[in-house]
């Protein structure tokens, strides 16, 4: 039984806690810790025995804690994580890794001092069973060699604690992480464009937003985000190689034909859409801790890199320039992945 600590009780905090306590065999969550002691408090009382820490890093040192899962707001999460891996603890790390490439960097080095891997980063989409479906047959090679991937991340609407920049940096790194993922390449440059501002954007938000990524190995990637959609939560991508397309499979129910209509179901939000990918990345995650592996999942070096693309995406934004991100070399400790 892997004994969980988890720093930040918010929305995914406790969704986490659910699923780790209904969905996912071998774990138990043991400790919390919020910023506001009240929510920590309120959520204890659902768990079993479960305790609320004073500081986050209380809790990482306590001998109780098995492992960490950190689920606090992006920009919170280094200390975390670099206390952790100084504990020699695995953690896994909501996405955002941490909030810059600089502060990513750091937790790479940490981990690279440390000599194995300890952080997964909850890049959910690899365990989407229609992503992952997608990824086969690119790997099949049965499209031919990938030439280009047309995306769409398309919100119902946005928190009202959202920024214009965050589009990027908590949306579309999703989308730059699958990018990497799905093509097995790094990013080499990114344009940003604007079109005309939905109406129903905030004032000065970038919303929708283009981004064209060129991947280092030649292929194109266009994502478009939209943050005030309305209709609905629509996840797109098609892969066009030299032999055919390959299409993500919109969601799990049947599509329906009657009386001259076609009509299939459309998720609501993002917790409705990725719901088992969800349940897949912590059964992953706990399986890999209790045997004592290295997380099989999104890496630090997985979560760098995305920093490294949305630092570059806002710059590419912000300057109306094509931006060419740094990378930097891949340390050994990341290369066998
Ligand atoms: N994988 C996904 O698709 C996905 C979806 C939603 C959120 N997230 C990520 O999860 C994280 C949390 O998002 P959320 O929507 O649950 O936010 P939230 O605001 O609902 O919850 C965050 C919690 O963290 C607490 N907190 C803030 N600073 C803290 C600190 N220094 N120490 C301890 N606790 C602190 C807050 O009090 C709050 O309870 C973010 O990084 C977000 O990007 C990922």
């Amino acid at each position: 039984m892997v004994r969980i600590g988890v720093i930040g009780t918010g929305m995914i905090g406790q969704a986490h806690i659910r699923r780790l306590g209904t969905s996912v065999a071998g774990a138990r969550v043991v400790a919390l810790h919020d910023s506001d002691p009240e929510r920590a408090e309120s959520v204890a009382t659902s768990l079993d025995g479960a305790r609320v820490y004073p500081s986050g890093t209380d809790l990482i040192a306590a001998p109780e804690v098995d492992a960490v899962l950190v689920s606090s707001w992006g920009a919170t999460h280094e200390p975390y994580v670099l206390a952790a891996i100084a504990e020699r603890k695995p953690v896994f790390c909501e996405k955002p890794l941490a909030a810059t490439q600089q502060a990513c960097s750091r937790i790479l080095d940490a981990e690279v001092a440390a000599g194995r891997r300890l952080v997964q980063v909850g890049f959910m989409r690899r365990y989407d069973p229609h992503y992952r479906a997608l990824r086969e047959v690119l790997a099949s090679g049965s499209i031919g060699r990938p030439l280009l991937m047309h995306a769409a991340h398309r919100n119902p609407s946005m928190p009202t604690w959202f920024t214009g920049d965050m589009l990027i940096t908590d949306s579309a790194v999703h989308d730059l992480d699958v990018a990497r993922w799905l093509f097995a390449d790094e990013i080499a440059a990114i344009t940003a464009y604007t079109p005309t501002r939905a109406a129903r954007a905030p004032e000065g938000w970038p919303d929708p937003l283009v981004l064209l990524v060129e991947l280092a190995g030649g292929a194109l990637v266009d994502i478009e985000v939209l943050g005030n959609a309305r209709f609905g939560y629509d996840i797109r991508g098609e892969v066009v190689g030299e032999d055919g397309t390959a299409e993500l499979s919109e969601s799990a129910g049947a599509v329906v034909k009657r009386a001259g209509a076609v009509r299939g179901p459309l998720p609501a939000t993002w917790l409705e859409r990725f719901d088992a990918a969800f349940d897949a990345e912590l059964r992953d995650w706990v399986d890999t801790v209790r045997a004592g592996g290295p997380p099989g999942g999104p890496s630090a070096w997985d979560g760098y890199a995305a920093a490294v693309a949305t630092d570059a995406g806002l710059a590419a934004l912000h300057s109306g320039a094509r931006t060419v991100p740094e990378l930097g070399d891949k340390p050994d400790l990341y290369r066998a992945q």
